[in-house]
């Protein structure tokens, strides 16, 4: 009785609580993360779709990861979210939950939580941006801010204009309209079949958004009495067309992370070499920035991911048989539908790019557990590449001489940030795209090698290796590079290497002394003690796996 005496207080009368299913809507809505910022209206419109079909809607807050305003990086607080949400689904007394997540982090961190009760769930992500207009052109968040900022470095564009031009990109609500990472898990979150198809591509401020949103809102109290659980859904088939579905939209190499987190909660183990090896025979068929020309509004209109979904399973590229959120399968969820525009979603048989030029994973005597590079966003001419490396033990430290005239470095240098891995910095922040020496780029150059054991944001370019494991923190083989190694990067052997003799290697790897642990309290020490390392998706070791729904004990 207490449960319900308290809830009469937001004015329910008692005959809403006669069994019927009690549905939590997560929100994590925050004026912190501006690309959540809107999603207290999207709950509106899913509480609608939950009363119609007989529900009874109760949302509630929880935290949200912004990528913009967070330090060091959302990436540290993804698995704290997750844990947060996983907590409060099985906290509270609900029967389903409906998940509304925008920004890159929060989309992963919902589904990780939730995956871990398997209450039934159906994800909701908030919508894009509308595409950004500056003089008569179509700009993009992310991509075209750091060419922005590159042109304001280099004397090319005032602070007036660049003020303009910022105006000009974030013109509405919603998450970043680029195919950077908050589209790409939007996409994945309806690849892995957790969100109705159609539900990635709406922008925000369409109101088809609020009208999906209202279908899951309906849909969920279904999924309830089904009892289809997201277990039945993040099956590995549901991962392996995700994975294929990323190499499809050009999606962002943070992808690899999330989906190798979202799947440990379920008990799936994928490995690296998956997101290589699955990927060959995908080509890229959606023409969006970064790696294209379009934006997601673009996307949305030339049929969004039911019309590469259809494309993919009309090519034999995706397990048909899984079943989705709607209660039917991919095959049967993909049968009538349209794409309307060609030249931004092809067909397999005219792609934006080639099979086999999306995410490459490599290893080599640098990266024994493995590192990644998104090749779409590579120079072809360094995707084969020898050059001496040039050692920063910190993003910091090279950001300080990087405008330096006098800097020793050329455009052959091979740039090696280390110590921004998940345990190093911590939280593995987006950080291996450091911009090129102030007098390189003035010189003409265009881009480098660069190779790290952080992450790049979703919406940068260049011949960037990322992700590199072990990481350096952990004592090699990245921390024993030194100034002038040579590096060799062969990306169509998929190898990364340091050409110095083993013995050499040992001789270093004995004589380094381990840094001082900096993180002895809080948050961030309960972060380095527990953090996997990147190609493990770097959760925390203790929340792998999924911990059902139950709870023995009350509270009263
Ligand atoms: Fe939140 Fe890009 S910063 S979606
Ligand atoms: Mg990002």
């Amino acid at each position: 009785m207490v449960h319900r005496s308290w809830m009469r207080n937001q004015g329910f009368g008692h005959e809403v609580f006669d069994g019927r299913p009690v549905i939590g809507i997560a929100t994590s809505t925050s004026e912190l993360t501006p690309c959540n910022a809107h999603l207290t209206r999207v709950a509106e419109a899913v509480k609608r779709g939950v009363w119609q079909a007989g529900g009874l809607p109760l949302q509630f807050p929880t935290m949200a990861t912004g990528e913009t305003l967070m330090r060091p990086t959302a990436m540290l607080y993804r698995n704290l979210m997750a844990m947060e949400v996983e907590e409060l689904i099985r906290a509270n007394p609900l029967d389903g939950v409906v998940l509304l997540s925008g920004c890159d982090k929060t989309t992963p961190a919902m589904l990780m939580g939730a995956a871990s009760v398997d209450l039934p769930a159906v994800m909701v992500t908030g919508g894009p941006m509308l595409n950004g207009k500056y003089r008569g052109q179509d700009v993009g968040s992310g991509t075209q801010v750091w060419k922005f900022e590159e042109d304001l470095k280099t004397g090319r564009m005032t602070e007036e204009e660049y003020f303009f031009a910022e105006g000009c990109m974030a013109r509405s609500n919603g998450h970043c309209m680029t195919m950077g990472t908050a589209s790409t898990m939007a996409c994945l979150a309806e690849a892995l079949v957790m969100q109705l198809p159609e539900s990635a591509a709406w922008t925000a401020v369409d109101s088809r958004r609020m009208e999906v949103a209202q279908a899951a809102g309906q849909r969920i109290v279904g999924m309830v009495e089904e009892e289809l659980r997201p277990s039945q859904i993040l099956t590995r088939e549901a991962f392996e067309n995700a994975i294929r579905v990323n190499a499809a939209i050009g999606g962002s190499t943070n992808a690899v992370i999330h989906l190798t987190a979202i799947a440990g909660r379920v008990g799936i183990e994928l490995n690296l070499r998956d997101f290589d090896s699955l990927v060959r025979a995908v080509p890229t068929l959606v023409n969006l920035m970064p790696s294209g020309k379009y934006l997601m509004e673009d996307f949305c209109y030339a049929g969004g991911l039911p019309a590469v979904m259809a494309e993919l399973h009309g090519g034999k590229l995706l397990h048909g048989g899984q079943i989705t959120v709607t209660g039917r399968t991919i095959a049967e969820n993909t049968e009538n539908t349209e794409r309307v525009d060609a030249d931004v979603i092809t067909r397999l048989d005219a792609p934006v790019q080639p099979a086999g030029t999306g995410i490459a994973v490599l290893r080599g005597n640098l990266c024994p557990d493995g590192a990644v590079i998104k090749q779409s966003a590579a120079s072809p001419h360094l995707l084969t590449h020898r050059g001496p490396a040039r050692v920063f033990d910190s993003p910091e430290a090279d950001h300080e001489v990087a405008d330096d005239p006098e800097l020793d470095i050329d455009e052959n240098t091979v740039i090696v940030i280390r110590n921004a891995g998940p345990k190093g910095y911590p939280g593995m922040p987006e950080v291996a795209n450091v911009p090129l020496p102030g007098k390189l780029l003035k010189a003409g150059v265009t881009d480098m090698v660069r190779i790290c054991d952080g992450r790049m944001s979703g919406t940068g370019y260049g011949t960037v290796v990322l992700h590199v494991a072990p990481e350096a923190a952990v004592g090699r083989p990245l921390a024993l590079v030194r100034d002038g190694d040579p590096v060799v990067l062969d990306v169509p052997n998929r190898t990364l290497r340091l050409d110095v003799d083993d013995t050499e290697l040992t001789r270093r790897r004995q004589a380094r002394r381990a840094p001082a642990e900096r993180h002895t309290s809080g948050y961030s020490w309960l972060y380095t003690q527990n953090v996997e390392q990147a190609d493990q998706g770097a959760d925390f070791g203790f929340l792998r796996g999924s911990r059902g729904h139950e709870v023995p004990r009350d509270s009263h």
